[in-house]
């Protein structure tokens, strides 16, 4: 990709963003993307809030430098724990023509119109759950939404080294499920608030009782951003569209392909970036 291509950058700690990726592609078909997987370093829901910020901050600036004008933070935890100091303590100083943006508001402006009953149940990261952002959030655009949280934190972990679909990894995966629906029993819209989890999407059905709804992100966010960039066309047309789409990694690229195939579909090529200072 030149530098003067003007990339969508699209950040995750590993491979979950490519959920959101794969969406994006879908809905804005025209656009380059620029992928990064901080994948040397995830997980990322269990670390501070301070490390978390200092990670995605890189990871952004590593990405403005090759030139992307607007980066999706394709990350929840990201998103929890840094998108706000970024965007209003980095962006306005540093980079004032620059757009961050994260999962998290798209996802909450729309989810309790998936649920009847208005109980709705969130599995994410811990660094998500403690964070409270989906409560906060959420509260603001449907006070009245019963929302109950699940930490799940070995599921990031399991995925980014392939053991989720062993007989241990279904059967953690499984339990904490089964504390969801212990925790609001009258849930009937599961939300998986990290964007590695629709990988599991199948296999969490399998646990869920009828009359509950699996939401994965992706689509909502890309619609969110199909939405932003017609709402404000100086940032869309500093964007390049020639459907190009690369892919970076601070960890080994073969390791990347490989494990990337199982969210895509598709091999695909990664280049290997260092993005720490
Ligand atoms: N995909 C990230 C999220 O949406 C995973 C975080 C992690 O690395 O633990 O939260």
């Amino acid at each position: 990709m030149r530098k003067e291509q003007k990339a969508i950058g699209v950040f995750d700690s590993g491979y979950g963003g490519l959920t959101i990726l794969k969406e994006l592609r879908e809905v804005l078909p025209e656009y380059d993307f620029l992928y990064l997987g901080d994948n040397a370093r995830a997980p990322y829901g269990t670390r501070s809030f301070d490390v978390v910020y200092e990670f995605t901050l890189q990871a952004v600036e590593y990405l403005f430098a090759q030139g992307c004008e607007l980066v999706i933070l394709a990350c929840n935890t990201a998103s929890a724990k840094a998108l706000r100091s970024i965007q209003q303590q980095v962006l306005p100083v540093k980079y004032p023509n620059k757009r961050v943006l994260g999962v998290i508001r798209p996802t909450t402006e729309i989810i309790g119109d998936y649920s009847e009953k208005g109980h709705v149940g969130i599995v994410a990261t811990e660094g998500t759950v403690k964070s409270e952002s989906y409560l906060i959030e959420i509260a603001k655009y449907y006070p009245n939404l019963k929302v109950a949280q699940q930490a799940c934190p070995i599921w990031v972990p399991l995925i980014e080294n392939n053991l989720h679909l062993t007989e241990g990894g279904r059967s953690l995966i499984r339990n904490d499920i089964e504390n969801l629906l212990r925790t609001d029993p009258e849930l009937d819209v599961i939300l998986l608030a990290c964007t590695h989890y629709p990988i599991l999407m199948e296999e969490i059905k399998t646990y869920l009782p009828e009359g509950i709804r699996l939401i994965s992100q992706g689509i909502i966010v890309a619609n969110s951003l199909k939405d932003y960039l017609s709402r404000h066309p100086e940032i869309d047309k500093k964007l390049s569209k020639e459907s190009v789409v690369r892919y970076l990694t601070t960890e080994n690229p073969s390791v990347f392909s490989e494990q990337g195939s199982t969210f895509l579909g598709v091999r695909v090529r990664a280049d290997q970036v260092r993005i720490e200072k």
